[in-house]
């Protein structure tokens, strides 16, 4: 196998209550990575198409990502080429829909995929998560976990990493809609308290377990009375332009929650059924053209496998 071609899917992450700890994976939106073996025994990135992002392997999320895994590979496998990689963007940058974790999740993983998959899916996201430094300045993982693994992850600790996959209910849908503004993570994360009330510890604990609890369960009910966001939200969603609208119209037509996605300023809206789905979504759309901004809305059942290869060239 000389050269891979990898679909890296777009994540909804923290989920209202599960900041830095939970997230989504997504269909059909995604990034797409060409990785081949090269002569020389280094990480390269040749082409970035659709976005205007460093080659720089160190000021790259993805060149930091891969830097991560082919140093660690280089301790344990023997092997005398390097790789050259070309990215191909489709998710925006700024978007909240894990642009930066596509990248990094989609050049770990083809560079593993080369090598004869020395890591297992869960042990890339440590290597992925460096990337994430480069965008938002830490180390997190709920974009990076569900675009590897597929369907929902939690992270249930950092240090060390101990990261959980769970399955999706079978009718679960989310809604995307992303506003065409950029909001930086960075930015994002710079607007938020370093503590917590403990009365707020207690409602956004107690909404995890039921999220978590609804998911393996597949109740629904549970999974909407637990969709709230009592910490993050109320920070953040002045960055966001008619935040509380949108939100609004999505519940009164049936989403089971909305909230920010990732650090914004996409909002999602997770919905039983493709029919509800649909309805919500075209309220939300309905609500956003009376805005002046442009935007995208997006549909997708939850993407039970995560990162893929699409092809596979051999010489
Ligand atoms: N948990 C991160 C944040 C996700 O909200 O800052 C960023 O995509």
């Amino acid at each position: 196998m000389t050269s891979i071609k990898i679909f890296c899917p777009a994540t909804i992450a923290n989920l209202n209550c599960g900041f830095d700890v939970l997230g989504l994976c997504l269909e059909s939106i995604g990034d797409e990575i060409i990785i081949r073996k090269s002569v020389n025994k280094c990480v390269k990135i040749t082409n970035i198409v659709g976005a205007n992002l460093p080659f720089e392997i160190e000021n790259n999320v993805a060149g930091v990502a891969a830097l991560a895994i082919f140093e660690e590979a280089n301790k344990r496998v023997a092997f005398e080429h390097g790789f050259e990689i070309e990215i191909f963007k489709k998710i925006k940058a700024g978007s909240g829909i894990g642009s930066s974790s596509a990248s990094a999740a989609g050049a770990v993983f083809g560079i593993n995929e080369l090598l004869g998959k020395p890591f297992s899916k869960i042990e890339l996201v440590k290597f992925a998560m460096k990337g994430e430094v480069v965008a938002s300045g830490s180390e997190h993982a709920d974009n990076v976990a569900p675009c590897l693994l597929g369907g929902f992850t939690l992270v249930r600790g950092y240090n060390p990493l101990d990261v959980i996959k769970i399955e999706s209910p079978s009718e679960l849908y989310a809604v995307v809609l992303h506003p065409h503004i950029e909001v930086k993570t960075a930015d994002a994360r710079s607007v938020l308290q370093p503590m917590i009330s403990l009365q707020n510890a207690i409602i956004q604990t107690g909404n995890i377990g039921g999220l978590v609890a609804g998911l393996f369960m597949s109740d629904y009910e549970l999974i909407s009375r637990s969709l709230h966001d009592v910490i993050i939200e109320p920070l953040r969603k002045h960055l966001i332009p008619n935040f509380d609208e949108v939100k609004d119209v999505a519940l009164k037509n049936g989403a089971l929650g909305a909230g920010i996605s990732g650090a914004g300023p996409s909002i999602f809206a997770l919905c039983k059924g493709k029919e509800s789905a649909q309805k919500i979504a075209l309220s939300m759309e309905n609500m956003y053209q009376n805005t002046e901004i442009n935007f995208d809305i997006h549909i997708s059942k939850i993407n039970p496998k995560g990162v893929e290869v699409i092809s596979i060239n051999e010489l």
